[in-house]
């Protein structure tokens, strides 16, 4: 197999738990990273053991050497910097939300496919074993049809006006952050609901603190999902069918644990521990595409990252939270 050689776009918090993934993948060649400051990224470079260092974000798109970017910035620098890339020809994988709205998503995957450039969202979750292992089960029929879905995400984020989880400028808000693992999860299940229902309490800054969200569907399923800045909560998945229930192990976002049971029957208990930290999952998902020389994930695509933006508008419709900038 070729090596793949990884740019890291934005040393951040997020890109040093994406690298420590990527380093135990024996194909994924660590080669350069891209920071506004040059000392940064020399840094992150020696620190990791990357061959280059970039002082801007443009060099490290221009290097005809890079096969494939991770995108790393705050939200709102998600779809200029993607663009950046894919009209150099580089493939991307982009940081989840992959943009503010599907709007400008539509720009971002049209340019892809024009190009015939691949493009993906890092919704790592995805590729986790545990969740592979669920879709398997419900499949087989393991639990009956779907009738509930219970998800939440939340935690205690100090309020910072600046911060980029209250900034609206940054695309700020608990739906966009983390309430789009739940709201994922209900595309991957359920698909797309029939009816939305949302309630936000808002933070000064006009983006939302908490998110409460019910989705009604064709099949008769439902779906309560949560997300907060104003506490911890258990952040675990209950998924209920007519004749079962499956439960994702707190952090359920990260399952290291499912549990699983037919109605009047034992438990049974699965284990799911991560060759690393579980980021190394969508890596070689992005790695095995290149090397088929495809521009999609078969099992992310841009249809679903498509489906996945429209439903968080319209979550954010329902409950009024806007982003001036980029609405
Ligand atoms: N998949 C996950 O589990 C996960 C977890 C956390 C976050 N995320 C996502 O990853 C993205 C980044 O989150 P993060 O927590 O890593 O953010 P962060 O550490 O605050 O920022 C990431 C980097 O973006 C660059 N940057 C460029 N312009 C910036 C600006 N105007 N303000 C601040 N930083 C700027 C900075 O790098 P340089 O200055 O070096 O260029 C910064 O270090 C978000 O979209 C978030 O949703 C994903």
């Amino acid at each position: 197999m070729p090596k793949t050689r990884w740019g890291i776009l934005a040393p951040g918090h997020i890109a040093r738990g994406f690298v420590a993934g990527l380093k135990v993948i024996e194909d994924a060649e660590l080669y350069a990273v891209a920071s506004r400051s040059h000392e940064k990224a020399q840094e992150f470079t020696q620190e990791f053991g990357f061959q280059k260092a970039y002082g801007s974000y443009d060099e490290l798109a221009n290097d005809p050497d890079v096969d494939v970017i991770y995108v790393a910035t705050p939200h709102h620098l998600h779809f200029e910097n993607t663009m950046m890339c894919l009209q150099n020809g580089k493939a991307v994988l982009c940081e989840k939300p992959i943009t503010i709205n599907s709007k400008q998503l539509e720009i971002l995957v049209k340019t892809a496919r024009d190009n015939k450039v691949f493009l993906m969202e890092a919704v790592w979750t995805r590729f986790l074993p545990g969740i592979g292992k669920i879709l398997q089960m419900i499949g087989e029929g393991h639990i009956g049809n779907l009738k509930m879905l219970n998800a939440d995400f939340g935690f205690k984020a100090p309020y910072n006006p600046e911060s980029r989880l209250f900034n609206p400028v940054y695309g700020g808000g608990s739906l966009l952050d983390i309430g789009i693992y739940p709201v994922f999860l209900s595309l991957l299940l359920l698909g797309y609901p029939k009816e939305i229902k949302a309630v936000a309490v808002k933070a000064p800054t006009g983006v939302d603190e908490s998110v409460s969200i019910s989705l009604g569907y064709e099949s008769g399923a439902l779906a309560s999902l949560h997300c907060t800045f104003a506490t911890f909560t258990t952040t675990d998945a209950n998924i209920y069918g007519d004749q079962g229930k499956i439960q994702l192990r707190q952090q359920w976002f990260r399952p290291a644990a499912v549990l699983v049971s037919r109605h009047n029957e034992k438990q049974e208990e699965y284990e799911f521990p991560a060759l690393a930290n579980g980021y190394e999952y969508e890596a070689m998902e992005v790695m095995q595409c290149l090397n088929k020389g495809l521009t999609e994930s078969a099992i992310l695509g841009l249809d679903f990252s498509l489906q996945l933006m429209r439903l968080l508008d319209a979550i954010r419709k329902e409950c009024n939270i806007v982003y001036p900038d980029y609405d």
